[in-house]
């Protein structure tokens, strides 16, 4: 099969950290182009990946022999640019979440579907191995599910010096930081919305539709929390943390208790690149798999996943719905948290 033709909308802190990186590397892609309206990022982004750097849209669409793009850039242009991208007959894969609103993501996931277009959601957790693993044992190994817990609790001064030591070089145009810093002034849905795309996204692969939700919210300064409890369709019950910032180190996994086992999931920092830890006891036979993976990068798989499901008509994953359905949770959370915890049917 001939390489995807890709390119990169944005040349922002994700594209540098992380599509770029996986792009230069991931099987049946080949990047021929980025765009960002800053002429700093424009210019030297593309010229350390040796690729055309547009400042504008319209001409990085036109681009020669261009099949797809990674949208990467903040939530609230991802309709209008995905918009763009779709009607200019280009696959998209857009980063978490879908869009801003449910409203907006509908909107995609409805252009999507009238073009015939493929449309993936960067929730790139569900590529990692390790997550795949406890889904699939979550399905095939435990039984029906009694009681989980999922929790994900972003570090906070630990953050920068980490990410100073596992991303690449990073090229910062100070006036785009400037100009964005008033984009998530409101921190608390920020934080929501760009923790609750994994979170609840997780909930979903790993348990499926919750039928209803309640959640609290509490804060400390900048410091915000989430807690919560997602029926299962099944009659189990999921418990849930968000929580941004926590003084400590990154802390984020899941226990599940099925009727016949257990799958205890630890994930890490995602730049970190390596899978998820996952133990699945079966007390059928009373033995516990510990898996090792060896292809681990979450970013590059999840771009190898986009070009197979173009190349070969497979379905999204996530799709389009996929990131309607996270939107949909993030905003019930927000509802009941709204309400003092008063639940919310979904
Ligand atoms: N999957 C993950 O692990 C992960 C992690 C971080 C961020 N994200 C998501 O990635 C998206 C981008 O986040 P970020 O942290 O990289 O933001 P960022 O602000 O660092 O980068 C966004 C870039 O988009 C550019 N941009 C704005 N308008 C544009 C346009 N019309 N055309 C092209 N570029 C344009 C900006 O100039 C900026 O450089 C967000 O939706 C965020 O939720 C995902």
């Amino acid at each position: 099969m001939p390489d995807l033709r890709i390119a990169v909308i944005g040349a922002g802190r994700i594209a540098q950290a992380a599509h770029l990186p996986a792009l230069a590397r991931a099987d049946g892609v080949r990047l021929v182009a980025l765009s960002d309206p800053s002429p700093v990022l424009a210019e030297r982004v593309a010229s350390r990946y040796e690729v055309t750097g547009y400042r504008s849209t319209d001409e990085l669409l036109a681009h020669p022999g261009l099949e797809a793009v990674i949208i990467a850039v903040p939530d609230r242009l991802h309709l209008p640019l995905a918009t763009r991208a779709l009607r200019a007959g280009k696959h998209v894969l857009v980063e978490k979440p879908l869009a801003d609103t449910v409203a907006d993501g509908e909107k995609l996931r409805d252009l999507a579907a009238e073009t015939g277009l493929h449309l993936q959601v960067g929730a790139m957790k569900r590529y990692d191995p390790g997550v795949q693993y406890a889904a699939e044992a979550v399905r095939n190994t435990i039984g029906r599910v009694l009681s989980a817990t999922i929790w994900y609790r972003v570090m906070g001064r630990l953050r920068p010096t980490t990410e100073a030591t596992l991303f690449p070089p990073r090229i910062v145009d100070e006036n785009v930081l400037v100009g964005e810093a008033a984009y998530k002034a409101d921190r608390r849905r920020y934080l929501l919305t760009t923790h609750g795309a994994h979170v609840l996204d997780g909930l979903r692969f790993l348990l499926g539709d919750p039928t209803r939700i309640s959640a609290q919210a509490s804060s400390h300064g900048g410091d915000h929390t989430w807690h919560g409890v997602a029926n299962l369709s099944d009659g189990g019950l999921a418990s849930f943390e968000i929580s941004a910032d926590v003084h400590a180190e990154w802390s984020e996994g899941a226990d599940i208790y099925g009727e016949k086992g257990h799958v205890k999931l630890r994930t890490h920092f995602p730049f970190t690149l390596r899978a998820g830890d996952v133990e699945v006891f079966d007390e059928e036979t009373c033995t516990t798999a510990r898996p090792v993976f060896g292809d681990t990068n979450a970013y590059e798989r999840q771009i190898e996943g986009f070009a197979r499901a173009i190349r070969l008509e497979l379905p999204d994953s996530p799709s389009a719905d996929d990131g309607v359905a996270a939107l949909k949770l993030i905003a019930a959370v927000a509802e009941s948290a709204a309400a003092n915890g008063a639940g919310v049917r979904l």
